[in-house]
């Protein structure tokens, strides 16, 4: 009653008697101050509140497997039921899931964009898409391994790559190379159900008919939604038989052909190749940076294609002092693979997401030696450059080194 009567002190009545009740704040705060109990709070439900929606690991469990393309899979992520991932943590379409997987004995992370809606995660599911690569370590390893009923460890959602009113124009233009395409489709379902107010515009690239993933649905929600959703494929192959498809690559000629670019926010997810292919291209069209976005692509596929880096270290095993708490190893380093991946083979796992510069969970403190640095996943702050600080997902050892790794936790 008396707390209500407090409020009724505050509420607008006119200036003056306004100006008063502001001074009733401070002994009214007293008052309620005198009033609490002295036992400690045990809960904190803005705390409760950040751990539900940044959880720091989540137990999951494949419900289903569906086959895309014959090298694309959808799988369906559910909470474990032996674990104490009780329901699954929102997101905004458009982030990603880093997954910790172990192949043969060794532990690595892989950030995987999340393909569902961000209303499907309080249904109880998340979907991630992944395409198998040539050679790709982990995903030859998911196709061998991974079937309905397999456990996966996964990060709670992560990433900056989403529409934020605040800063972004209304009418996204999606640019997609190959996998890159299952952000956007999280995007498109986040519209379509009414958790995104934009409209979408997708230019998909692929190199085959046989290679675009999610051709009938995205045609189906733009049959369904005219008005909100549009994809053009664009194809670089020498044939094409499917009806309304470009032929060649995404270039400044297709894009303004389809889009109204000074009205648009432009998403970018590809493979490395795309990007600079459409960044070259986006640059002709002189639009101001804060319209492009391009989301993190994890570490480059092959160092030796940055003109800079020194390559008369290709072929070099370099030794790295490795302090990570109160233990200290010397392990082998190959120049051509991130400081991370030499890490990881040691069986040092410091906190890893992104894999690409990014998020800076793997910033460690490089003490002695030298890193070459992938200029395009070099996100560090100018106190970190100043002060030795590097993530080593993003950097090539290039002599020996000693560095100090974080924990993970
Ligand atoms: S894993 Fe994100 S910065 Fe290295």
């Amino acid at each position: 009653m008396n707390e209500e009567k407090e409020k009724l002190d505050i509420t607008i009545k006119s200036n003056t008697r306004d100006l008063f009740a502001f001074t009733k704040l401070v002994p009214n705060r007293k008052k309620r101050f005198e009033r609490a109990s002295s036992d400690p709070i045990t809960k904190d439900p803005m705390n409760e509140l950040a751990v539900r929606l940044h959880p720091n690991r989540q137990y999951l469990v494949i419900n289903e497997i569906k086959d895309e393309t014959k090298s694309a899979k959808t799988f369906k992520l559910t909470p474990d039921p032996d674990s104490n991932t009780k329901e699954l943590a929102y997101f905004r379409a458009g982030q990603y899931l880093s997954l910790k997987v172990q192949v043969n004995g060794v532990m690595i992370t892989r950030p995987y964009s999340i393909s569902s809606s961000p209303s499907d995660a309080l249904k109880g599911f998340y979907e991630i898409t992944i395409r198998k690569e040539e050679q790709g370590f982990l995903t030859e390893y998911i196709w061998n391994n991974w079937r309905k009923g397999t456990k996966v460890v996964s990060s709670g959602p992560e990433g900056y790559f989403y529409f934020e009113p605040l800063r972004d124009l209304k009418q996204i233009v999606g640019i997609a190379g190959g996998s890159g395409i299952t952000p956007f489709r999280s995007m498109a379902k986040a519209i379509i159900d009414d958790t995104l107010n934009a409209k979408l515009t997708l230019l998909y690239g692929s190199s085959d008919e046989e290679d675009i993933i999610f051709y009938h649905e995205f045609k189906e929600m733009e049959k369904n939604y005219p008005s909100k959703i549009k994809i053009v494929h664009v194809l670089s192959c020498d044939v094409v038989s499917l009806e309304g498809c470009e032929q060649g690559f995404i270039s400044k000629d297709i894009i303004e052909k389809y889009c109204n670019p000074p009205s648009s926010t432009f998403f970018v997810c590809g493979p490395q190749i795309m990007y600079e292919f459409v960044e070259a291209e986006l640059k002709k069209l002189n639009l101001p940076t804060k319209l492009i976005r391009r989301e993190a692509f994890g570490e480059v596929k092959d160092i030796l294609t940055f003109p800079d880096f020194p390559k008369e270290v290709a072929e070099k095993t370099f030794k790295m002092k490795v302090q990570i708490g109160n233990s200290c190893k010397e392990v082998p380093a190959i120049a051509t693979e991130s400081v991370l991946v030499a890490l990881e083979r040691a069986h040092i796992n410091p906190p890893s997401k992104c894999r690409s510069g990014e998020c800076g969970f793997c910033r460690s403190l490089l003490i002695d030696g030298k890193v070459y640095i992938n200029p395009v996943s070099d996100w560090r702050k100018g106190g970190d450059k100043r002060f030795n600080y590097f993530h080593p997902c993003a950097s090539y050892p290039i002599t020996d080194l000693e560095i100090i790794v974080p924990r993970d936790f």
